[in-house]
């Protein structure tokens, strides 16, 4: 199979991004993790591109990020950009230059609980489930087309550390099979 190039833009641990590189070593799975951008200098994640000898770039000037990011980006020919607990806002222009080509995954059952500090919010709102949800990046925040969403019951006594861990179980599963559906990106 023809592999899509993919570049994987993290911000924190980066534990999604093991997942996708570990789903990636299989022969059927459809991209190829090309590149790999944090624009922290400091996010954890950066060591499982050096574990795995994945190419990578920080970019940590805000008001150039894009800038820079489109230039490799483009230089590399990347196909399909994945959004993985990356915590910066992409411009407009930015996603219209990849329309239909960044997907991301978001830690709640969208469109609920959009935007920061999902785990604690949904804690405060008592719901009874809550979940994941893949997919496509449009204009507006956390908004875009859904890909797959996964749902887990929210046990009565969960603090926000216990939901996190669950909901991030379920987030490497989703990620996975969404790139798994979306072969023809
Ligand atoms: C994930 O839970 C992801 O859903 C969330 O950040 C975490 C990153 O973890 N993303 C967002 O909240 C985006 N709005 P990771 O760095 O270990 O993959």
């Amino acid at each position: 199979m023809v592999k899509k190039k993919a570049c994987i833009f993290i911000s924190g641990s980066g534990t999604n991004l093991k997942s996708i590189i570990k789903s990636a070593r299989d022969y059927n799975f459809p991209i190829n993790i090309e590149l790999v951008i944090s624009n922290k200098k400091t996010a954890k994640g950066i060591n499982y591109a050096k574990k795995y000898s994945i190419p990578y770039q920080t970019i940590t000037n805000k008001k150039k990020f894009e800038h820079f990011a489109y230039r490799i980006i483009h230089f590399k020919k990347i196909e399909i950009i994945c959004l993985a607990g990356f915590m910066k806002v992409l411009s407009k222009d930015f996603i219209r230059k990849f329309k239909g080509k960044i997907i991301n995954i978001h830690p709640s059952l969208l469109p609920k609980f959009k935007g920061l500090d999902t785990f604690n919010r949904v804690l405060r709102a008592k719901e009874k489930f809550t979940g994941c949800t893949v997919h496509f990046v449009d204009e507006k925040l956390d908004n875009g087309k859904i890909i797959i969403k996964k749902r887990i019951a929210v046990k009565k006594d969960f603090d926000e550390k216990e939901l996190k861990n669950s909901v991030q179980v379920l987030e490497y599963k989703a990620y996975s099979e969404a790139i798994r559906k979306n072969i023809y990106l």
